[in-house]
């Protein structure tokens, strides 16, 4: 199976609160490369396959109209760009992955590409991109982008996808680079291409900046949820993030998104599928237990509602505790609602019960939707539940307090799975590329949906 960690470079990454655990160093650490350094090394030693930044811009200022309480509490913020922790975090690794959330709505597509094949040279062919259209609220006060509707920014990325594959596939030909000193040519003209472009949003006439890169296109991560996001996946990703509820809606989830990759003419089985999970985890019976009680004393309540306001684009604050949730717009929050509903047992439900399940961080338990939690041996025995009865490929685990959790992973977990031979003992060494490591050995560039006749998704 697949291990991915995911993380972003703020305090406490997903675990609002949690950097108030006294053992947790991101509060000072998610700012400094030693930090960052440490962790690509820790995940190297226990053969993770990439270490994954999810990223956004701008800060959440739904809850009480203002950025106040995010700020306070950290939720998502103070972030740093985390492109630039990942080639020193190379430099000290051989084998980690990285990948990166890097968003269509915010750079030009040139920059895009230019940027992802500098990183594949500077990892020797260790990137991802986790390709994400962002949430747009976010981001007007910014100046980045202006408000554009939900389906439109993925027709908007399709194009921007054509386009920036071209500059990483056609650009350059195989070749072009000639480092003949005798006649004073370092790349031949004639085998370096101009991608010319006229399209609905983006215009070009250019060579790619960048001499081809080990992948040429970095290896595609998408994690769309929408029925449009899941599409575009289809069409373009090599690797999606799920976050599947349960094992039987999870596994016609899986068997929809390789349906959409077979209809897009793609090969289904080259799709890896990995569910996102948080880890909770301890030595024995005791220590799971004392780190679930830890993860409920320092969540953040405060966080956790600006967190949830954020999202939902609601602010909670505007309503009285006891106004009826049946006077909150629906749609965004259907199941939250179902399931105070089931938990209320018929009586009305407030703006003030949502508020304190908003609040409220779910109780650990082995069986807690988007968690692993408890021994070793009880994660590992649900992993391979999610495997067979869902048939994904793999995880994108986030450990839970970040440090000692990611220590926990590496030292309890892995070798767990690894005596269960459900993980690597070590990295292959045939398998140079990241895209390599996900597709085998010798597979190292990326097929476009076009290219594929339906069967061999990377053959040629
Ligand atoms: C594991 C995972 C990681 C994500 N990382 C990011 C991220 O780093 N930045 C971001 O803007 N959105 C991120 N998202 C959000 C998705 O890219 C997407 O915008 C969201 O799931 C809504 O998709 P939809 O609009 O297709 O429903 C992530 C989602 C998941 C499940």
């Amino acid at each position: 199976m697949y291990l991915n960690v995911l993380t972003q470079c703020i305090p406490a990454p997903l675990f609002e609160g949690m950097w108030r655990h006294p053992e947790d160093q991101s509060a000072l650490g998610y700012r400094s490369l030693d930090y960052w350094v440490n962790m690509a090394q820790q995940l190297e030693s226990a053969c993770i396959d990439a270490l994954f930044f999810a990223d956004i811009h701008g800060v959440y200022d739904v809850y009480q109209d203002s950025p106040a309480p995010s700020i306070q509490h950290s939720v998502q913020v103070p972030a740093i760009d985390p492109v630039l922790v990942i080639p020193a975090a190379a430099a000290a690794t051989r084998n980690l992955g990285f990948a990166v959330s890097y968003s269509t709505s915010y750079h030009a597509p040139y920059q895009c590409a230019r940027l992802f094949s500098s990183l594949d040279h500077l990892t020797g062919g260790r990137i991802g991109w986790n390709i994400v259209t962002s949430d747009l609220r976010l981001a007007v006060g910014t100046g980045l982008a202006e408000q554009c509707p939900h389906d439109e920014r993925y027709d908007r990325a399709d194009e921007y996808l054509d386009l920036v594959v071209r500059l990483w596939e056609d650009s350059w030909e195989a070749g072009a680079v000639r480092h003949d000193a005798a006649s004073d040519t370092f790349a031949d003209p004639a085998r370096v291409h101009r991608v010319d472009h006229a399209g609905r949003w983006y215009r070009m006439s250019a060579p790619h900046q960048c001499e081809p890169s080990p992948q040429r296109t970095p290896v595609l991560y998408q994690a769309g949820s929408s029925d449009r996001g899941l599409t575009f996946a289809a069409r373009h990703a090599e690797l999606v993030f799920v976050a599947l509820s349960g094992f039987r809606q999870g596994r016609e989830r899986v068997e929809d998104l390789r349906d959409r990759a077979r209809r897009q003419g793609r090969d289904p089985e080259g799709l890896r599928i990995l569910q996102g999970m948080c880890l909770i985890l301890g030595e024995d019976a005791a220590q799971a237990r004392a780190r679930a009680e830890e993860y409920e004393r320092f969540s953040s309540r405060g966080g956790l509602t600006a967190k949830w306001c954020g999202w939902t684009g609601l602010d909670l604050a505007s309503y009285p505790a006891e106004a009826p949730l049946s006077d909150l717009p629906a749609g965004q929050m259907r199941s939250v609602t179902d399931f105070l509903r089931q938990a209320g047992a018929g009586r009305e439900l407030t703006v003030g019960d949502l508020r304190e399940h908003v609040a409220t961080p779910r109780r650990p338990n082995p069986h807690a939707r988007l968690m692993l939690f408890g021994t070793p041996e009880q994660v590992a025995d649900r992993m391979e539940m999610w495997l067979e009865r869902t048939k994904i490929d793999g995880f994108n685990l986030m450990p839970c307090p970040p440090t000692l959790g990611t220590r926990d992973l590496c030292e309890l977990l892995v070798p767990e799975l690894q005596r269960r031979g459900l993980a690597r003992k070590s990295y292959d060494t045939a398998e140079r590329t990241l895209r390599e490591r996900y597709f085998g050995s010798g597979v190292t560039r990326y097929v476009r949906a076009a290219e594929n006749n339906g069967g061999n998704r990377h053959g040629g």
